[in-house]
C-alpha cells in the first residue's frame, strides 16, 4: 500500500490537497488533523466518494511524543505500507505587532510549522531513503519569503522552513527524494476568512485571492513523478505579489 500523508488535511488547503491526490488515485491518504474531527471526517468522505481510500490520523504535529506514538502505532498496524509523499501543510497564525507579541504566540506558531515539519518528516525520512523514492512538500508562505508586518512569528516559522527545505533537499536528492516548498499568497480558507479581500486585492496583480484548489494542483504536481528534477525550490503561488 503506497501512502501520502497530508498534515492539516481536515480543512482549507490541506483538504483540497487530499481531494486532488484522491482524484489521481495513486495513494492511500493519511489525513492528519489536530482537533476538528467533523472536518477531518468530511475530507475522508470526499476522498472515498472519489473512489480512493484513506484514513484519519489525529495528532498535534508540534508534539513530538504524540506524533511518534501515533505514527509508530499506524506503521505497526500497517507493516507493508510505504509512505512516499509527505505534505507538511499544518500551520497556524497568531498575528500581532512584534512589540506586543507574547512568547506563547511566538512559540506556538513556530512549533506548529517548524517542529511539525521535523516531527513528521524525521519519522519517515529513513524509510524514504531506503525506498529510494519520495516527495516532501512543505507549505510555507509569501510571509516566509518577503516577510509580512504583523506576522514576525509566522514569517520566522515559514522562513526557517524554507531553509530546512533547501538543506534537506541537498541531503537526499541522490536517493530520488525531492524536497520543495510551496509559498501561497492570500488563499480563501478559514485562515483568511476575516481578511477584507476587496481592500487587499489592490496589492495582488491578479486582483483576487487564490483558491485552495489552485494550490492543491501545484502540490499534486510536486507530489507526482513528473516533478523528479525539481528539488530545493520555493514555488510562489500568489497571483503575482512580488516576492
Ligand atoms: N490561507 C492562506 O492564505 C495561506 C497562505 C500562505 C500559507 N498558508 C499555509 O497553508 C497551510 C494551510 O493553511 P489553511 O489556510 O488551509 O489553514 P486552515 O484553513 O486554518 O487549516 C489549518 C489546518 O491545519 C490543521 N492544524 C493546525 N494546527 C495543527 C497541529 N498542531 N497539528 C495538526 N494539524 C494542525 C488544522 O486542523 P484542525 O481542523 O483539526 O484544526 C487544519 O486542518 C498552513 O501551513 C498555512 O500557514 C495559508
Amino acid at each position: 500500500m503506497k501512502c501520502a500523508i497530508v498534515t492539516g488535511g481536515s480543512r482549507g488547503i490541506g483538504r483540497a490537497i487530499c481531494i486532488k491526490l484522491a482524484e489521481e488515485k495513486n495513494y492511500h491518504l493519511l489525513i492528519n488533523y489536530a482537533s476538528n474531527e467533523t472536518a477531518a471526517k468530511e475530507t475522508l468522505a470526499k476522498v472515498e466518494e472519489l473512489g480512493a481510500t484513506g484514513e484519519i490520523l489525529k495528532f498535534d504535529v508540534g508534539n513530538t511524543e504524540e506524533t511518534q506514538t501515533i505514527l509508530t502505532e499506524w506503521q505497526e498496524k500497517n507493516p507493508d505500507a510505504v509512505v512516499e509523499v509527505i505534505v507538511n501543510n499544518a500551520g497556524i497564525t497568531r498575528d500581532g505587532l512584534f512589540m506586543w507579541m507574547q512568547k506563547e504566540d511566538w512559540n506556538t506558531v513556530i512549533n506548529t510549522s517548524l517542529d511539525g515539519f521535523f516531527n513528521v518528516t524525521n519519522f519517515f525520512i529513513q524509510k524514504l531513503l531506503r525506498n529510494k523514492y519520495g516527495r516532501i512538500i512543505n507549505m510555507v508562505s509569501v510571509s516566509g519569503v518577503k516577510g509580512t508586518a504583523g506576522q514576525t512569528n509566522y514569517s520566522a516559522a515559514k522562513g526557517a522552513l524554507v531553509g530546512a527545505t533547501k538543506a534537506l533537499a541537498q541531503e537526499v536528492a541522490k536517493r530520488n527524494v525531492t524536497v520543495n516548498a510551496v509559498a501561497p499568497g492570500f488563499i480563501k480558507t478559514d485562515m483568511t476568512q476575516d481578511f477584507n479581500e476587496e481592500e487587499l486585492k489592490a496589492m495582488i496583480p491578479a486582483n483576487r485571492f487564490g483558491e485552495a484548489e489552485e494550490v492543491a494542483d501545484l502540490v499534486a504536481f510536486l507530489a507526482s513523478r513528473k516533478s523528479s528534477y525539481i528539488t530545493g525550490e520555493v514555488i510562489n503561488i500568489n497571483g503575482g505579489i512580488y516576492s
